[in-house]
């Protein structure tokens, strides 16, 4: 039985990057579940569709291949913002089910980070962490990523903004944290101490988890 710890979070809020660390810290596989509708996004800008058109959206997200998960042409602003669009559409978010399950499911455990892991996709997860921090924090962050593509900050903030009022607002898989994960508010906390926070949360379940699992 695989040992999963679920990260969910508005964009930007420093779920990534906690995941990430804690992967590396308990020697679980990580897996980044916003890559795989920014490849939709992606696959449906390459066929020239209108991110509006739900079967093609299904298409390219059928048509999804995980390994280009660090290609950087999924990490731009637009990409982001028609990841946010096909993600509405529940047929894409069953298209890509499967294989986050199957994620999951790796030994001796998985860290996914996403909107939805501790609600929809791995609801019985040994821990939930639900990172948030303030738009504006967020925008400065994404922008120190982006600035390079020349947004400016506030429009990275109105971005952030509809991003999360979409995420939030729609039927399928909406933003919230599960009724059981543990809040993290990232904005006034620097990696280290957000990462010191989280661990500090997990611990003790997925401790209790590697006590159980069998030797040898
Ligand atoms: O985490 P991110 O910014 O890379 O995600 C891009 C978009 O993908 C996000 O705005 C909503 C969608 N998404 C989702 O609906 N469910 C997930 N588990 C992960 C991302």
């Amino acid at each position: 039985m695989s040992i999963v710890i679920a990260v969910d979070g508005p964009a930007a809020s420093g779920k990534g990057t906690l995941a990430k660390k804690l992967a590396a810290h308990f020697g679980f596989h990580h897996l980044d579940t916003g890559a795989l509708y920014r490849l939709v996004a992606l696959g449906v800008v390459e066929a020239g569709a209108d991110p509006a058109d739900e079967p093609a959206a299904l298409k390219a997200a059928l048509a999804v291949d995980p390994a280009r998960s660090g290609d950087p042409a999924i990490r731009t602003k637009d990409i982001g913002r028609i990841a946010s669009q096909v993600s509405v559409y529940p047929t894409v978010r069953a298209a890509l089910f499967d294989f986050q399950r199957s994620f999951s499911a790796r030994e001796p455990g998985a860290v996914l980070d996403g909107r939805d892991i501790g609600t929809v996709i791995c609801p019985e997860a040994a821990a939930k962490l639900f990172v948030d921090a303030r738009p504006e924090v967020r925008a400065h962050r994404r922008w120190l990523e982006l600035k390079d593509q020349g947004p400016s900050e506030v429009e990275i903030l109105i971005d952030v903004k509809a991003r999360d009022e979409r995420d939030r607002s729609r039927a399928a898989a909406p933003l919230k944290p599960a009724p059981d994960a543990y809040l993290l508010d990232t904005s006034d906390l620097d990696i280290e101490p957000a990462f010191a926070a989280a661990l500090e949360a997990v611990r003790p379940a997925i401790e209790e988890k590697l006590k159980a699992l069998p030797k040898g």
